[in-house]
C-alpha cells in the first residue's frame, strides 16, 4: 500500500491550479445516461473515483473514451442498457447510487447493490427512494443480497418531494430521474451546493427543464427525450479550500488559480476570522498566513452555503496551529471525528465533548506515523505534516488520491517535502 512521507520546509510559496470538481463531474457522468446520444465532459479531474464512474458507465453498456491529459471523457449511452451497477463497485463508491435516477427514468428500472457505510457514517439512502416512490417507482429489497431494485411500469410521473434533509445525492439522483418523468416535479428541501447547480446546468444544456437550482426548491418539467452535449465541469471548492488551508497552516503566501471565490465564501470568512488575508485576484485567491498572529474561531459544518463538512479536517488541522481555542461541531455525518486520534498523535491535545472537538490550539506538532481514514482527513493528515517538526507517514493513501488529483505534485509546486512511497 502506498504512503506519504512529510516533512516541514516551511511556508509555502507560489501558485496552484485547481481541478474540476469531483463532487460535480460524478453526478454529471451518471446523468449521461440520460441520453442516447453522446455526451463529452470537459476539466475532468484526474481522479480515482472518476475512473470507477467510468467502469460503472461501461459495466451497464455505454461507451467511454478518456483523454485524461486534457480532461476530456466522451460518454456515449446510445446502447440497450444493463439496469444493474456491478456490486463491487458500489462497495468501493458511494456515488455509484447516483445512476439509479438515471436508468429507472430510462429504462423504467435501476437494482442496486446498497452501498454501505463507511468511515464518516451509515449514509443511507432512503430519501433517494422516496422520492423515486412519489414519481412512480415501486420499492423492493433484496434483503439477503443487500440488493435495492426500483421499477415502473411505463415513464415515471412528476409528484411533489420534501426532502427530510437537503441530501446532495438525493437531490441529484431525483433531479435526474425527474427530467426524463411526465410531468412536473418540485423538490422541496433541496440540497443547494454548488454541484447541484452544475448538475442542473448540464440537464438544461441536454434540452431539460431545471429551474430554481441553487435554491431550497427546484421544479422539474420532465421531456421525452434528451440530446448530447459538451460540458465544462466546475472547479473543486474543497480542493480550493484545502489548499487555501495549506497557505494558512504553514503561514504561506499561494496564489489558488481556477477558482470561484463565491463557492468558498464560507472558507474565506473563517480563514479571515483567524487572521490570516484572502485577497480575490484577477487569477485567483491569494492566501497569506504570514501576517498577522493567527487566532482560533468556531466551525460548525452545515449544508451549503453553511461551512462544508468536507473542509471539517483540514481546516481543524489548521486550528491546531494557531493561538487560543477553538470549538468544532460537525452535523452533517454522525462519525467524522476518526481523524482527531491521528491528529492527537501528532500532537494536538483535541478532546471530543459531546458533539463538538475542543481544539486547544498553540500545539507543537511532531511527526508520526498515521492513517487516513477518509479523503478528507487524508488530506488533513498531510497539512499536519507540513508543519509538524520531523518526519510524518501517512498510510491509506488510496483515500486522499480518490478525491484529490495530483495532491503531492501540487504541493511540491509550492515548496513542500512530500514523497509517495510503496510498502
Ligand atoms: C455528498 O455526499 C458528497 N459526495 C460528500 O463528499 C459530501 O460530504 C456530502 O455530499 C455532504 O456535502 C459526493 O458528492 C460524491 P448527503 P452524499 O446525501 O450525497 C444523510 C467527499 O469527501 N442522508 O448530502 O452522500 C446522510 O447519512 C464526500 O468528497 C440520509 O439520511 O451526502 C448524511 O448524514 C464525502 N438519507 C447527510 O444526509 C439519504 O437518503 C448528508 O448526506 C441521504 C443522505
Amino acid at each position: 500500500m502506498a504512503k506519504f512521507l512529510v516533512e516541514n520546509r516551511g511556508p509555502l510559496h507560489g501558485e496552484v491550479t485547481i481541478s474540476g470538481s469531483k463532487n460535480s463531474v460524478l453526478p454529471i457522468m451518471a446523468a449521461t445516461l440520460l441520453s442516447d446520444d453522446e455526451c463529452t465532459i470537459l476539466d475532468v479531474p484526474a481522479l480515482r473515483d472518476v475512473e470507477v464512474m467510468c467502469e460503472i458507465l461501461e459495466s451497464v453498456g455505454a461507451t467511454v473514451e478518456k483523454d485524461y491529459p486534457s480532461g476530456k471523457i466522451t460518454i456515449g449511452a446510445g446502447n440497450k442498457l444493463k439496469n444493474e451497477t456491478p456490486p463491487d463497485l458500489v462497495k468501493r463508491m458511494r456515488a455509484s447510487i447516483l445512476t439509479m435516477g438515471p436508468l429507472l427514468a430510462r429504462d423504467g428500472s435501476a437494482r442496486a447493490a446498497l452501498p454501505g457505510g463507511c468511515a464518516i457514517g451509515a449514509r443511507p439512502i432512503d430519501l433517494h427512494l422516496k422520492g423515486f416512490e412519489i414519481m412512480g417507482a415501486t420499492i423492493d429489497y433484496e434483503e439477503k443480497q443487500g440488493y435495492v431494485i426500483a421499477k415502473t411500469d411505463g415513464r415515471l410521473h412528476g409528484g411533489r418531494i420534501y426532502l427530510d434533509y437537503p441530501s446532495v445525492g438525493a437531490t441529484e439522483n431525483i433531479m435526474s430521474a425527474a427530467a426524463l418523468a411526465d410531468g412536473t416535479t418540485i423538490i422541496e428541501n433541496v440540497a443547494q451546493e454548488p454541484e447541484i447547480v452544475d448538475l442542473a446546468n448540464y440537464l438544461n444544456k441536454m434540452g431539460a427543464r431545471v429551474k430554481g437550482a441553487g435554491t431550497d426548491v427546484i421544479k422539474i418539467e420532465g421531456v421525452e427525450h434528451l440530446h448530447g452535449t459538451t460540458h465544462h465541469v466546475i472547479p473543486d471548492r474543497i480542493e480550493t479550500g484545502t489548499f487555501m488551508v495549506a497557505a494558512a497552516i504553514t503561514r504561506g503566501n499561494v496564489l489558488v488559480k481556477n477558482v470561484v471565490p463565491d463557492h468558498v465564501r464560507p472558507v474565506i470568512a473563517k480563514l479571515t476570522e483567524c487572521g490570516c488575508v484572502v485577497e480575490e485576484e484577477p487569477e485567483g485567491l491569494r492566501v497569506r498566513g504570514d501576517v498577522n498572529q493567527l487566532v482560533g474561531t468556531d466551525i460548525k459544518t452545515l449544508p451549503y452555503p453553511g461551512f462544508p463538512t468536507d473542509m471539517q479536517s483540514p481546516f481543524m488541522a489548521f486550528l491546531t496551529t494557531v493561538h487560543g481555542v477553538s470549538t468544532v461541531t460537525e452535523t452533517v455525518f454522525e462519525n467524522r471525528y476518526m481523524h482527531i486520534t491521528e491528529l492527537n498523535r501528532m500532537g494536538a491535545g483535541i478532546m471530543i465533548e459531546g458533539k463538538s472537538a475542543i481544539v486547544p490550539g498553540d500545539a507543537k506538532l511532531h511527526g508520526a506515523q498515521v492513517v487516513s481514514t477518509d479523503l478528507r482527513a487524508g488530506a488533513a493528515l498531510v497539512l499536519a505534516g507540513l508543519t509538524a517538526d520531523g518526519q510524518t507517514e501517512i498510510a491509506e493513501i488510496r483515500h486522499i488520491e480518490r478525491g484529490y488529483s495530483e495532491f503531492a505534485e501540487k504541493l511540491k509546486g509550492l515548496g513542500a517535502s512530500i514523497e509517495r512511497v510503496e510498502n
